[in-house]
């Protein structure tokens, strides 16, 4: 049977851990190849140790323009097309009500979590138009619904789901499909920080296994099973979606006892 991403050329940000290297795995056993840009050197390198030399690590930081031109032109000299362009890279921290974020936190958040997709954008978008590609950012549900101690944060996710749904309209003409995924909780070293960092650490176990209906909080792998079909060909008629990958987190009034 062929493979579902077969010939498909990704670029994916933050693909060296957590979420991004569950989907980088994903990706690759589905056929893809993969250039992963990531601003940890270390991890860029384990993650091509487990994904094979086939696929391509760039050191740089998506909120940077030249370092994303820089990573867009290693995978098109490398590979002469980009399928997917997978925004995923981003930053939860700091965790703190509005009134007490600093001018510099603001700036540093929503650099990082918006401006890697305007540049991705920027740069990948003539080879989307060629290949009729897709785009996918990795939003959060908190997005939707707010957070606590995080307003900032959320924000920056309210404005990925905007922007989706704006690229979406703008980029249909080229038959580009531009959807996010949405999820909760999911243990990577992103959520573990946040996780110390809270008022009672030793309880956000148990917290973070309520939130979800489904009763737990998940790893990696169910977004990146998700990621893998929003990308291919079977989400073909899909587009301006944000896919909740959040085991009903957002449901329904919930008892706590
Ligand atoms: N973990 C969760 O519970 C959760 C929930 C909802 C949404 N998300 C979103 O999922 C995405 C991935 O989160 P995660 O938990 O895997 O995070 P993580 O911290 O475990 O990994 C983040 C990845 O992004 C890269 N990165 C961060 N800043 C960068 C920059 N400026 N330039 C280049 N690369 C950069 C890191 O090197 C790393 O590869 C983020 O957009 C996050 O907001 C996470």
């Amino acid at each position: 049977m062929m493979q579902q991403l077969a010939n498909k050329v990704i670029f994916l940000t933050g693909g060296s851990m957590g979420i991004g290297l569950e989907c980088a795995k994903k990706y690759a056993e589905a056929g893809a190849k993969l250039v992963i840009m990531a601003n940890d050197k270390a991890s860029l390198e384990t993650a091509i140790a487990i994904l094979g030399k086939e696929h391509s690590a760039f050191f740089g930081d998506i909120s940077n323009e030249l370092d994303v031109k820089n990573g867009i032109e290693l995978a098109l000299n490398k590979y002469q097309k980009i399928d997917v362009i997978h925004n995923n890279a981003g930053i939860a921290n700091p965790a703190k009500p509005l009134h007490e974020t600093n001018d510099a936190e603001w700036q540093n958040l929503f650099d990082v979590n918006l401006k890697g997709i305007l540049y991705t954008t920027r740069f990948g978008l003539e080879s989307l138009k060629q290949t009729q590609g897709c785009i996918l950012n990795t939003s959060s549900l908190v997005g939707e619904i707010g957070q606590e101690n995080h307003a900032v944060y959320a924000a920056t996710k309210g404005a990925v789901n905007a922007l989706t749904k704006s690229m979406a309209l703008d980029y249909a003409k080229y038959k580009i499909r531009v959807n996010a995924i949405s999820p909760a909780g999911v243990w990577t070293p992103m959520l573990r920080q946040w996780g110390k960092a809270q008022e009672n650490p030793e309880k956000i176990e148990k917290y973070l296994d309520d939130i979800h209906i489904l009763g737990h909080c998940p790893e990696g792998d169910v977004i990146a099973d998700a990621c893998v079909f929003m990308v291919s060909e079977k989400a073909r008629f899909i587009t301006g979606h944000i896919l909740p990958v959040s085991g009903g987190a957002e449901l329904g009034y919930r008892r706590t006892d």
